[in-house]
């Protein structure tokens, strides 16, 4: 894992969005995943910016999202759906047939995962696949004790998971059960990941990530087995890393590399 510690939160996320924007410039026709929560809004703004500012076409991109809330229609305003739209979608030149979510208000989540993961197949994979994490060590909505070479299914969110999104709802009791979710086989199998992390609640979550056992007891812990993960996180979420100043030896203050100083 290639770990990347940055001062701050901002700073974190900005660069996150400089490295996809970097992806869709070389590869016009990349296939992205994407992830949604209060991460990624910052890591979206940052996009945007970018991609006015460097007038990135995103025309030929195609973007699968990790997950959507089961029983809730895409014009729900507490959808994966919406929330792509108004922090991402709207403001570049996507085509949105080229944009997926789960459909997440059907009667069948098997039949919705099993088409999701056919649609994923058919156009080749996911080059780079854009991940938070959980205070609990999810990556997507796998909670903890997911298979670590699951596909996509639904998930039981764990109360943990539903009170840190308590915030997107009116009450607790309207955040969702249940979740349709990419599994963790398949985000293995994207050809590169880059993982934002910030803010001391992250911390402990984040040592499981990098430093812990790989288990399911931390699914994130699963892409300690990907040859190439980029964790780019900011100094509060990597306060618990036993071997932060190794880090910061190799990439200092998140610089690709101290290897130009030898
Ligand atoms: C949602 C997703 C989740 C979030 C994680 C962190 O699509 O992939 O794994 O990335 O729950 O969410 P925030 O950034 O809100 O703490």
């Amino acid at each position: 894992m290639k770990v990347l510690i940055y001062r701050t939160a901002q700073e974190a996320k900005t660069q996150a969005a400089h490295r996809i924007l970097s992806a869709v410039h070389r590869e016009p026709e990349v296939v992205l995943g994407l992830a949604t929560g209060g991460t990624m809004e910052g890591v979206y703004a940052a996009l945007v910016a970018g991609s006015r500012q460097h007038d990135t076409s995103w025309a030929k991109v195609t973007t699968f999202n990790l997950d959507e809330y089961w029983g809730i229609s895409p014009d729900d305003p507490a959808s994966y759906r919406r929330y792509m739209n108004h922090h991402l979608f709207y403001h570049i030149d996507i085509d949105l047939s080229q944009t997926h979510v789960p459909l997440a208000d059907g009667a069948d989540p098997q039949k919705a995962a099993q088409a999701y993961d056919a649609v994923i197949r058919e156009v080749g994979g996911i080059d780079l696949q854009l991940l938070g994490i959980g205070v609990n060590g999810h990556i997507g909505f796998n909670e903890p004790t997911s298979s670590l070479s699951s596909r996509t299914r639904l998930k039981t969110l764990t109360q943990s998971t539903r009170e840190a999104n308590r915030r997107f709802f009116r009450t607790i009791d309207e955040v969702p059960k249940y979740a349709l979710t990419v599994g963790i086989g398949t985000i293995l199998e994207a050809s590169e990941c880059l993982l934002v992390a910030t803010g001391d609640n992250k911390a402990a979550a984040v040592w499981s990530m990098i430093e812990g056992a790989v288990s399911a007891a931390c699914p994130a812990s699963a892409l300690q087995m990907h040859a190439q993960v980029t964790v780019m996180l900011d100094a509060a979420a990597a306060k618990d890393l036993k071997l932060r100043s190794y880090y910061q030896l190799v990439h200092p203050d998140g610089q690709e590399s101290a290897l130009n100083d030898v």
